[in-house]
């Protein structure tokens, strides 16, 4: 905890960032003052979905860490270290979108655990099929 700013971290892929993932960043940065975003490494991306993202990690990062409500990215290596980046980087809120819901709920002890609304009806496993269907 550093004097009084609260720091607000989320996790994610954010591969072909779209309107869900901007809109989550900026309520998530709302509920603080700075905004820490890990984004999940191609290798952890291929050991949980079997296929690599199709933008690689250096491009997703690039993109989140230009958005002017996010203050720091790093690259989340490994599902387990959760526990590890929270403590690291000093996290006083985690935010996740809904569709986790109760699955971070371990972490109330290290800080609030925040799980917000998804936005509807968009999601890159949507877009993707979205492009394959129109093209
Ligand atoms: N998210 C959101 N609203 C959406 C899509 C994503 O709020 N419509 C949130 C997720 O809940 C997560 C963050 O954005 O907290 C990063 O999501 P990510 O898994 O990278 O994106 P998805 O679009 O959900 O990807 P996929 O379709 O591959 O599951």
């Amino acid at each position: 905890m550093q004097l009084n700013r609260k720091r607000v971290l989320t996790f994610g892929t954010f591969d072909l960032f779209h309107f869900g993932h901007l809109k989550l960043l900026e309520r998530a940065a709302k509920l603080g003052d700075e905004l820490f975003v890990g984004i999940s490494s191609d290798k952890l991306n291929f050991l949980k979905k079997n296929r690599f993202p199709i933008m690689n990690e250096y491009e997703r990062a690039h993109i989140v860490a230009s958005l002017k409500f996010v203050n720091s990215i790093f690259l989340e290596e490994s599902l387990d270290l959760k526990k590890t980046y929270l403590l690291r980087y000093e996290a006083d809120i985690l935010v996740m979108g809904d569709d986790w819901t109760g699955k971070f709920d371990e972490f109330k002890e290290l800080c609030e655990v925040v799980y917000l609304p998804r936005t509807r009806d968009i999601s890159t496993s949507e877009l993707l099929q979205r492009i394959k269907n129109d093209f």
